[in-house]
């Protein structure tokens, strides 16, 4: 991210908001006889590189999949490097994001982490809540399911007691989620050629473009984020309705 970055201006036809999937840093490390954990290292750079590319391509904000509730079935020396990964990524960026405007925002469920990883989670949200030129995102500890549960449940919670909730509605409970309050979804891409969502956004990808790209992800970067805005902007989002140019002539009569 430059020194002095400017507020990117949303590009006219977007994406504004991009959503991650960073796939393939074990398969990254394998094809190179390395340990997984340099996979992920090396996913941390190209996380770095991600960042400073896109703001430059008119995007607002990325939201990464850092860690999946599902993530802790992997063995403990694996989920031990990715958690120390968090500490060192935090302590040796956090300053560089903050001077750049970034504010920093985790999705996910805070219990359950490791005490100090919970502790820098607060304070990296607390220490850039007052940024306003680029929104990201890490879901850590994060699934789409239990976002949705735990939103639901906060909701019935605030109605017994006695809070004017209103009845559960998209709008209701969409506000209850840890992705409440950020501009819409507007793609979300899974490298490494792997064609789930594996428990990511589940309501936020309700009418997201879906784009997947062959590349692992230690080998991301500008170049790969470009393709996805190029790709996006190829793209006719219809929400349901008609093609663009079909709503137009239908609305002529
Ligand atoms: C998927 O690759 C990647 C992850 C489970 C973790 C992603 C983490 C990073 C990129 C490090 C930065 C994270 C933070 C929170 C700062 P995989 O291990 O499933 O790869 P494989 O499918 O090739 O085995």
């Amino acid at each position: 991210m430059p020194a002095e970055p400017q507020k990117p201006s949303p590009a006219p036809d977007g994406p504004r908001h991009v959503a991650l999937i960073m796939d393939g840093n074990g398969r990254w490390a394998q094809a190179r006889g390395l340990p997984r954990a340099l996979g992920h290292r090396e996913g941390v750079q190209a996380l770095k590189r991600t960042i400073e590319a896109a703001p430059t391509l008119g995007i607002q904000c990325l939201t990464v999949f850092g860690f999946s509730t599902e993530n802790w079935r992997r063995p403990v020396e694996e989920v031990s490097d990715l958690m120390g990964l968090v500490r060192t990524y935090v302590a040796s960026d956090l300053k560089r994001l903050d001077r750049a405007g970034v504010r920093v925002r985790i999705l996910g469920r805070r219990e359950g982490l490791p005490a100090d990883i919970a502790d820098i989670v607060s304070r990296t949200e607390t220490s850039t809540a007052h940024n306003d030129k680029f929104l990201l995102q890490v879901a850590f500890n994060y699934g789409g399911q239990s976002d949705i549960v735990d939103a639901a449940r906060r909701h019935f919670e605030r109605q017994r007691a006695g809070e004017a909730v209103g009845p559960l509605t998209e709008e209701t409970l969409g506000a209850g989620l840890s992705t409440a309050g950020g501009p819409p979804v507007d793609v979300i891409v899974r490298t490494s050629g792997e064609r789930r969502l594996s428990n990511f956004l589940l309501w936020e990808a309700a009418y997201a473009e879906l784009v997947y790209q062959d590349i692992l992800w230690p080998d991301y970067g500008a170049e790969a984020l470009a393709d996805v805005v190029e790709q996006y902007r190829r793209r006719d989002r219809r929400y349901g309705g008609l093609a663009s140019g079909a709503d137009v002539a239908r609305a002529a009569g």
